[in-house]
C-alpha cells in the first residue's frame, strides 16, 4: 500500500499513514518518510506503538543518533526520558533540577542549537500521554524567514549567535542546570541564517538558547531574538499537537521550533521518548560558517 501524506497547514506540517514501523517497513518507504520531512517539517505518523529499542532502530535508519545530554536521565544513552516521573515510578519533584531542566522546555527552541553540531531532526513519542495540557507545539523558521520584509533580511543576513542550553534554563530557574552541564556545554556560535544544503530554501536559527550576538548589545540582541521568534510563532505559523496515545511526532530542527506545553506534573503523567538525529557537521569550523552544516 503507498503511505499517504495529508498536510496538517497550509504551510507545513504532514500527516502520513498507511505504514507499521512495528511490522517493519523497507527502504524505499524511509526514503519517502526523509523526503516529507524536507517539504513538511514535521510529520506526525499515527498509531505506531513501539518500545525504546524499536525507537532507537527506527530513528537510526535516518541517520546517526546523538546521546542524550550530561546530567539528564538516561545520560548518554540514545533516548531522552521527558517525564515528570523516574523509571521507577516515583514521581519527581516540580521544583527540583531535573523537573525544572526538562520544563524549560515549554519555551520556544531547536534542539541541539547548544552544540557545536546542531540536530538534524527530532522524534518524539507518545507513551503515556497527560489528561490534560501536555500539548507540543510547532512554528515553521523556514516559512518565517521568507515572510521577513527585506530589510529584516539584510539585518539578520551575516548575523552569528551565541547558544547556551544553561541560559535558556536560567530564565526559569538558577536550579534548573548544574554546574556539570555549564561546564560542558558551554555556549556555540551559529549562523542566524541557515540554507539547507538539499532545498536551497532559508531558514532562522533562533530561539530561547540564544544569549548573544556578535557585536551587538546584550539588550538589542534579546529584544531582536524576541521579536523574530514572535514572528515565527504567529498562529498561522504555527501547527499545536495535542497527543493520543502512540503518536510519533518527526521533526525538521533546521527548519522549526518546539515548545512543550506545561501539564499538572504533581497529579498527572506524562512520558514521552525523544531520540534525535545528529546534524552533519559542526556549523562553524575556524571562524567561518560552512555551507550545507
Ligand atoms: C522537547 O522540547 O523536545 C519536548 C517537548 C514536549 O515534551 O512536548
Amino acid at each position: 500500500m503507498p503511505i499517504s501524506i495529508e498536510p496538517l497547514t497550509p504551510l507545513f506540517g504532514a500527516t502520513l499513514t498507511g505504514f507499521s514501523i512495528r511490522h517493519g517497513i523497507c527502504d524505499d518507504v524511509i526514503a519517502e518518510i526523509d523526503r516529507a520531512l524536507y517539504e513538511y517539517s514535521i510529520l506526525l505518523l499515527p498509531d505506531q506503538p513501539m518500545d525504546d529499542n524499536e525507537q532507537v532502530a527506527f530513528t537510526e535508519r535516518f541517520g546517526p543518533l546523538e546521546e542524550t545530554l550530561p546530567g539528564a536521565v538516561g545520560a548518554g544513552s540514545k533516548v531522552a526520558r521527558m517525564s515528570n516521573y523516574l523509571p521507577d515510578g516515583r514521581l519527581k519533584d516540580p521544583d527540583g533540577q531535573s523537573a525544572l531542566f526538562t520544563q524549560a522546555n515549554k519555551f520556544w527552541h531547536t534542539d541541539s542549537s547548544f552544540k557545536p553540531c546542531p540536530a538534524k531532526a527530532s522524534l518524539l513519542s507518545a507513551r503515556e500521554i497527560a489528561v490534560t495540557g501536555g500539548d507540543t507545539e510547532f512554528a515553521s523558521t523556514r516559512a518565517a524567514y521568507e515572510t521577513l520584509t527585506e530589510d529584516m533580511k539584510r539585518r539578520v543576513a551575516d548575523l552569528i549567535a551565541y547558544h547556551d542550553i544553561a541560559h535558556s534554563r536560567l530564565k526559569l530557574s538558577p536550579d534548573a542546570v548544574t554546574a556539570e552541564q555549564r561546564a560542558k556545554m558551554p555556549a556555540v556560535p551559529q549562523a542566524m541564517v541557515r540554507v539547507n544544503p538539499r532545498t536551497r530554501r532559508k531558514s532562522l536559527l533562533i530561539g530561547s538558547h540564544i544569549c548573544r550576538i556578535d557585536s551587538m548589545p546584550d539588550d538589542e540582541a534579546e529584544a531582536l531574538n524576541e521579536e523574530l521568534v514572535a514572528i515565527a510563532t504567529r498562529p498561522d505559523n504555527s501547527y499545536r499537537h495535542a497527543w493520543r496515545p502512540d503518536d510519533i511526532i518527526i521533526w525538521d530542527n533546521r527548519t522549526v521550533l518546539h515548545r512543550g506545553h506545561p501539564y499538572d506534573e504533581v497529579n498527572d503523567r506524562r512520558l514521552m521518548i525523544h531520540t534525535t538525529i545528529a546534524g552533519v557537521a559542526p556549523m562553524f569550523v575556524d571562524g567561518r560558517i560552512q555551507a550545507g552544516a
